[in-house]
């Protein structure tokens, strides 16, 4: 099994991208989301609509969203984001039509191949003191807090088969508190570990029940801080779990020239990943193996 893993695109994607997925030997590939380079994802979808690989996104926090609403929900505005909240299932909606056969996730399980099942965690997540987008999660999905987040993760973990990967837009909590750690917080070192605590309860109990987690794949937290010019951990492997922290940002440099992705090998018990490198002529330029 051979999965092409896209990290936030943040506008970043255009003909080229799709040429070299298209004739790349990937089964599938996944997007963890942040499409828009702020708001309005739409152009970007679009793009993402030629591609012929089975394809998964989860949508990220700057994803059918307006400026307002990331605004209000950034600096912990309840009525404002309660207003800004209206009209988002139906900006989700565009958004699903947009991205054409790229299948678009959120509290759903995936058949990645017989016996590899895909969770697909909270969409729009942006961090670990609330579930953020609340009005708009509660409406969807019923989802008011950490807790009922939790208890939908593990229900679809309950009837997963046992080898399972799971697609987020940010991490898991527990993974380091370092500015540097896969998903520490950079902007603010005194917040520290910026994972989500729900996520980490549903991969915990996927392996209190006898699953295998193969990879948890997220991005949101950028390798490179915007505040400090550090480079982040990007993988880590611990109990048998590949973590990837997938959001190089910018993903395509050199004016086009190198254009990142990760490319993820499951094969029964063998488990590997590399940051891939691809120029504008579709050539794969480097591959660094990680953890
Ligand atoms: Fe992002
Ligand atoms: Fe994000």
């Amino acid at each position: 099994m051979q999965i092409g893993i896209v990290g936030d695109i943040h506008a970043a994607w255009d003909t080229h991208d799709t040429a070299f997925f298209n004739n790349s030997d990937y089964d599938s590939l996944l997007f963890v989301g942040d499409l828009a380079r702020i708001t309005g994802s739409l152009p970007v979808a679009r793009r993402l609509a030629e591609l012929t690989k089975p394809s998964w996104v989860i949508p990220g926090n700057h994803d059918a969203v307006t400026l307002f609403q990331l605004v209000a929900e950034l600096k912990s505005r309840p009525l404002a984001a309660r207003v800004g909240a209206v009209g988002m299932r139906w900006r989700v909606a565009r958004l699903a039509a947009a991205l054409g056969p790229v299948r678009l996730g959120g509290y759903n399980r995936v058949t990645l191949a017989d016996n590899l099942g895909l969770i697909i965690a909270r969409p729009h997540a942006m961090g670990p003191d609330r579930p953020y987008f609340r009005p708009y999660l509660k409406r969807a999905f019923g989802v008011d807090d950490f807790q009922t987040s939790q208890q939908r993760l593990c229900a679809l973990v309950n009837d997963s088969p046992v080898d399972l990967v799971f697609l987020a837009h940010n991490g898991p909590a527990g993974l380091g508190d370092t500015p540097d750690s896969l998903y520490g917080c950079d902007f603010d070192p005194g917040r520290g570990d910026f994972g989500d605590p729900d996520l980490k309860v549903a991969i915990d109990h996927a392996r209190a029940t006898g699953h295998r987690v193969s990879a948890v794949i997220a991005g949101h937290m950028h390798h490179r801080s915007k505040h400090t010019g550090e480079w982040r951990q990007t993988s880590l492997r611990r109990d048998n779990t590949l973590y990837i922290n997938a959001a190089r940002v910018p993903r395509i440099e050199g004016h086009g020239s190198r254009r990142h992705h990760i490319r993820l090998s499951i094969n029964a018990d063998v488990v590997k990943a590399h940051a891939v490198f691809v120029d504008d002529r579709m050539q794969i330029i480097s591959q660094e193996r990680l953890a």
